[in-house]
């Protein structure tokens, strides 16, 4: 029988094979699988690559009969609960019965199935054991946990900010706040959302793109998987559509999706000129800052959304605060004291309505720059 520390190894393949999935699966998880007979000799590994593609488990059976070894009497490691649900593609347990596997290891409950598919399993006469690096795999999924807990999208928003707490340089041609390793880092995070949202002054100071393109680093260690191109959805909220149509999200929106939220009211000649170029525009009740948070929350999740990756300047990251729909902050810290007239403040307002703190707070270091990011807990200090 496998030692613990070396299930959890595998464990630590399966969740790093589940991440090449991400951006891709949504509304599903991400979710790896390995494969191994009984002294621990990987017979075949897959992941679930994308929404109505094969779910790990089934590629992971596919690697090992490509690869011609015999899975009979074999143990899976799966990131997550196997379903025993029939969806799109049938069910897991099922494959994984019929193929003969022995034993099945998974990191988090699948709480979308309320504990079915590790039932399903005992049924087949398969032994199961849940909770293996229960915390990688649950920080893994958060924001699919979520979104299937509270059927609304999960917003992670990063900022980058100075040490005195400016998020612009108020000078031209010094866009960047942070270094290059930050700007990995936040590429990572893009590459693992299904989708990267901005308000309409960054598109009109920044003329960003949006997509991943810094991830993965050359030289990364861990490129013995690789990683599939996969760009976000890129959302702006921008409710009198003032984004130009030659910015360089509208130039790439026939390639890559882009939405722009907008109101009910926007001039119809720019509504088709953005719709000529292949953004899809969805007009949305307004809100004294703009368009209403929470209808485009609302949209989201009826298109599946099941977690975004805001980007937001003072003004949207303020409305995002004042709404409490921020789930995660990642922070970055440039250790730069900046004084140019027109640096802007990470909020409009030094005093929103609530406190919060990051709970469980991860403290990082990005070449010359820090990071901090936790979960938002709202605070009552008065
Ligand atoms: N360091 C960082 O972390 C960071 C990140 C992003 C941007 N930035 C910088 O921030 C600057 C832009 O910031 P900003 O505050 O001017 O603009 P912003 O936050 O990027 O966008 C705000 C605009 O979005 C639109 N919007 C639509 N619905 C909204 C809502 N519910 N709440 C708030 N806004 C809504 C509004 O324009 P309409 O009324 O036209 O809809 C609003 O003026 C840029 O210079 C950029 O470089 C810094």
């Amino acid at each position: 029988m496998l030692e613990r520390n070396h299930i959890e190894e595998l464990m630590r393949r399966a969740l790093a094979l589940a991440e090449r999935g991400g951006g891709k699966t949504m509304p599903n998880p991400m979710v790896g699988c390995v494969l191994v007979n009984p002294e621990g000799r990987v017979l075949g590994e897959g992941y679930h690559a994308q929404a109505g593609g094969p779910h790990a488990e089934v590629a992971a059976l596919e690697a090992s009969r490509v690869a011609a070894n015999d899975v009979r009497g074999a143990i899976a490691i799966v990131s997550l609960e196997p379903c025993a649900a029939h969806g799109r593609t049938a069910a897991c347990t099922d494959a994984l019965s019929s193929a003969g596997i022995s034993s099945v290891f998974y990191g988090t409950r699948d709480p979308a199935t309320g504990a079915g598919g590790e039932r399903a399993l005992e049924a087949a006469g398969i032994a199961v054991t849940g909770g293996i690096l229960l915390a990688e795999a649950e920080r893994l999924n958060e924001a699919w946990l979520h979104f299937v807990r509270t059927s609304r999208p999960f917003f992670h928003i990063k900022t980058a900010q100075t040490l005195n707490g400016r998020v612009t340089r108020g000078r031209e041609g010094d866009r960047w706040i942070t270094g290059k390793a930050a700007q990995t880092e936040v590429h990572r995070l893009r590459r693992l959302t299904p989708a990267v949202m901005v308000g309409a002054g960054t598109v009109l100071d920044d003329d960003p793109l949006l997509t991943v393109r810094k991830w993965p680093p050359p030289g990364n260690t861990n490129r013995d998987i690789e990683w599939p191109e996969v760009q976000p959805i890129r959302i702006v909220l921008d409710s009198g559509l003032r984004t130009p149509r030659d910015s360089n999200l509208v130039r790439s929106a026939a390639a890559q999706p882009v939405w722009i939220f907008c109101s009910q009211s926007a001039d119809a000649t720019r509504r088709k000129a953005l719709i000529d170029r292949g953004v899809d525009v969805i007009p949305i009740v307004g809100s004294d800052e703009g368009v209403d948070l929470q209808a485009v929350s609302d949209t989201l999740a009826a298109r599946g959304v099941a977690g975004v990756l805001v980007e937001p300047g003072p003004t949207l990251a303020t409305s995002f605060v004042a709404a409490g729909l921020v789930d995660r902050w990642t922070m970055f810290l440039a250790p730069d004291w900046v004084t140019a007239k027109g640096a802007l403040p990470l909020l409009l307002s030094d005093r929103p309505r609530n406190g919060f703190r990051l709970d469980k707070p991860e403290w990082q270091s990005h070449g010359r720059d820090a990071a901090v990011t936790g979960l938002v807990e709202t605070v009552s200090d008065g």
